[in-house]
């Protein structure tokens, strides 16, 4: 197991390219199993997560290849409909296969993914999205078993909005005979790369980028090439490193729009944020103003953030408070935070954070993707040295984080983590 050391203190400077972005490459790669032929993505983050996709695509019978940042994949030959709870259990986002699988060949047979490091995530809105559009669907021995011989139309109303239901049910509904209509659709720009994929592969969708979505089913699709939107989130967690370490940088390849709500929180701390077509230009010196978050569907304040933005408000000169209504439980950082002299209380959703002068360097274990990413960003401000193990959490979804950071002057580094014997 890799960990980074980090000795912190340096201020940032110069430019980093954003990736393309995690939560939209893996829908869209299950997308191409709708269709038999040769699909061509570019601007592919190279992340741990993507090649577990690809290598659950490959046990269905995918055959794919990754050429620096170009995917591409042959669903000519897929002879399995089944994603094993071995993958499924290591990426939540497996269970993307469920609706693409269904629409093509009438049948799949998905692994339940069970909960995450911070607690439980249900897929019952994922199983009423395709009921309602006519499939059987019966979970056993830990397995969602889905079968249809013809997908129909249907209205359906999620009461929550959700990324992976809206993406499931969408790629279903594509091939469904007659039209559906999915309200309280989930937004996020992932979803709406998601849906313009869709409709470049032929699928007739109306809202998109919106919380309606409506969809007339076609009788086939063809397969397509595309590019991968920036990732928000990493473009978001740079952006707080700045804001942290303090310094100058420019994101290159990022998408403005995509990060309204956290750009305009970024000015409130005291930040200087200019965006210029796909440039994000970022100055940043002394501690923040504290501000306050609380996490909503897009475009309110990603929950994929909220752990970035608390490293931040630790060292806010005043006190802040950070509710994430999107996964109540996800704060698995706080206790590492506290081990580098953060002051946080608790109480149910909301952390209240006592900004600090300063955080002071500690040995500190990473828990999960975006947890991880928080606890890099605090090392950046740390003194002294922070050791974060664990790091193939970050690996997940962030494409070489500790070489992008040493480009812009921090002090990380990767090593082999050797455990006390
Ligand atoms: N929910 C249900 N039932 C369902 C599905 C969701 O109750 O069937 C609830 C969830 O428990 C949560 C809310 O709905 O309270 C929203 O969850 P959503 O379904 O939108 O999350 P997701 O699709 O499982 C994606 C991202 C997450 C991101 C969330 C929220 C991918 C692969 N994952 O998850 O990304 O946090 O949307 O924006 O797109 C990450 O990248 O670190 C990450 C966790």
């Amino acid at each position: 197991m890799d960990r980074f050391v980090i000795i912190g203190g340096k201020p940032l400077h110069g430019t980093v390219r954003i990736s393309g972005a995690k939560n939209a490459t893996l829908p869209i790669m299950t997308a191409a199993l709708l269709t038999p032929g040769k699909t061509v993505l570019h601007n592919v983050p190279q992340l741990r997560d993507i090649h577990t996709m690809a290598k659950l695509l490959e046990i269905l019978g995918v055959r794919w290849e990754m050429v620096d940042h170009q995917l591409t994949l042959h669903t000519e030959e897929v002879t399995k409909q089944e994603a094993p709870y071995q993958l499924v259990k290591t990426m939540r986002a497996s269970v993307y296969v469920l609706g693409p699988l269904l629409a093509r060949f009438g049948q799949a047979k998905v692994s339940l993914p069970g909960g995450c490091a911070w607690g439980p995530r249900p897929v019952d809105l994922h199983l009423k999205g395709i009921k309602a559009l006519g499939a059987n669907v019966i979970l056993e021995e830990g397995y969602i078993i889905a079968t249809a011989s013809k997908l129909h139309g249907a209205k359906i109303v999620f009461e929550i909005s959700s990324v992976g239901a809206t993406g499931n049910v969408l790629m279903a509904a594509v091939l469904a005979k007659g039209t559906t209509v999915i309200e309280n659709a989930a937004c996020e720009p992932d979803i709406e790369a998601l849906a313009n994929f869709l409709v470049k592969m032929g699928a007739k969708i109306d809202g998109i980028g919106t919380s309606k979505l409506e969809i007339e089913g076609v009788d086939s699709l063809s397969p397509t090439e595309d590019t991968m939107i920036p990732d928000r989130i990493e473009a978001g967690t740079f952006l707080v490193a700045c804001g942290m370490a303090g310094g100058d940088i420019q994101l290159e390849s990022v998408q403005p729009r995509h990060l309204e709500m956290v750009i305009e929180k970024s000015r409130e701390a005291g930040m200087t944020v200019e965006a210029t077509g796909s440039i994000l230009r970022l100055k940043s010196d002394g501690r923040p103003k504290p501000v306050s978050i609380k996490t909503a569907p897009y475009p309110g304040f990603p929950t994929d953030m909220q752990a970035q933005w608390m490293a931040w408000m630790c060292l806010a000169k005043g006190d802040s408070l950070i509710t994430d209504t999107i996964f109540r439980d996800r704060f698995t950082h706080v206790a590492e935070l506290l081990r580098l002299g953060a002051s946080i209380s608790m109480e149910a959703n909301t952390a209240m954070v006592h900004g600090q002068e300063k955080l002071l360097g500690a040995p500190v274990m990473s828990t999960d993707l975006r947890a991880s990413a928080c606890l890099v960003l605090a090392g950046l401000a740390a003194q002294g040295r922070t050791v974060v193990s664990r790091v193939y959490h970050i690996d997940r979804g962030y494409e070489r984080i500790e070489e992008k950071l040493q480009g812009l002057g921090a002090e990380i580094w990767r090593e082999e983590d050797v455990p006390i014997q």
